[in-house]
């Protein structure tokens, strides 16, 4: 079966910084997929390339069969409808209220009424548990509100896939859960294929199908949660316990090539 996301030997480096090193995945429909790794990895990097926010200086992502890299503006318009994306932080309009912040993409690309859309908000704010917080206006919203604000806009156009940039982070255990169920249930309700970049590794053993880590710009493991676990490598055994000695601080080696660095250049099948 054709992956739904195929990210294929995609690289990327910003100057000197090799941030992305010749990255293989494949994300098959309805999966699930927890991105884990160090700050600064290439995380978000990786998210953006998906979303063809950024060009890869090698490599390329494919959506749907769709290479991302060789659409123009109107085809990549096309795949970024199909994509709900959960920015870090949320990112949400803040002179905006809730229902404005949800509806926005609804309104703005869509023939919907008034009517249909207030519905339509009504529908995906109850599926993240905030059914009622309509009027409310961003600075009133707690942290974990704000994100699941972001989830609601990110459903709102019936995306196949969501993309979650670290869900949790600065989030109370007990927030942390409801987050993780939250994400699970979008998944089981709506069927979509997910990404999720996170540090919390108990919200990515229980969110995941496959756990990938990065590590110095690779992916040095894609598997199931219970193989994880009991990878060998020392990298993984380090991130599991969330020791401070161990090689996963250690610095990259140097390129084994000269990398490239002008951006935009693309192999593409
Ligand atoms: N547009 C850019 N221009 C230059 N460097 C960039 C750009 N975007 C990211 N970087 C660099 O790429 C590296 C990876 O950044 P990225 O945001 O993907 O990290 P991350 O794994 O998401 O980290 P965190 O867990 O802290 O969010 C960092 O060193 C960052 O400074
Ligand atoms: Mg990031």
């Amino acid at each position: 079966m054709e992956p739904v996301i195929d990210v294929v030997n995609l690289s990327k480096a910003f100057g000197p910084k090799v941030v992305l090193s010749n990255v293989n995945l494949s994300v098959q429909e309805g999966e699930s997929l927890a991105v884990m790794g160090g700050s600064g990895t290439g995380k978000t990097v990786l998210l953006r390339n998906i979303m063809g926010l950024l060009n890869p200086d090698t490599g390329y992502v494919s959506v749907e069969g769709k290479v991302v890299q060789k659409q123009d503006r109107a085809g990549l318009f096309e795949i970024r409808q199909k994509i709900g994306m959960c920015f870090q932080m949320a990112a949400l309009f803040d002179s905006m209220s809730v229902e404005e912040n949800v509806g926005f993409a609804l309104k703005r690309h869509t023939p919907m009424t008034k009517a249909e859309i207030t519905d339509r908000v009504d529908e995906c704010l109850t599926m993240v548990g905030l059914k009622g917080c309509q009027r409310l206006r961003t600075s009133e919203l707690s942290g974990g509100m704000k994100r699941r604000v972001g989830f609601a806009r990110a459903i709102a156009l019936k995306p196949k896939i969501l993309l979650f940039d670290e869900p949790t982070t600065g989030l109370d255990p007990v927030m942390t859960d409801v987050i993780g169920r939250v994400i699970l249930d979008l998944k089981h309700e709506l069927g979509v294929t997910t990404i999720t970049i996170t540090h919390d590794l108990k919200s990515a053993f229980e969110i995941a199908d496959r756990i990938a880590l990065l590590f110095h710009g690779e992916i040095i493991a894609c598997q199931p949660p219970a193989e994880f676990k009991v990878n060998p490598h020392p990298v993984i055994q380090q991130f599991l316990r969330g020791d401070a000695e161990g090689p996963f601080l250690s610095d990259p080696p140097p390129p084994k090539r000269s990398m490239n660095t002008v951006s935009h250049q693309v192999s593409v099948p």
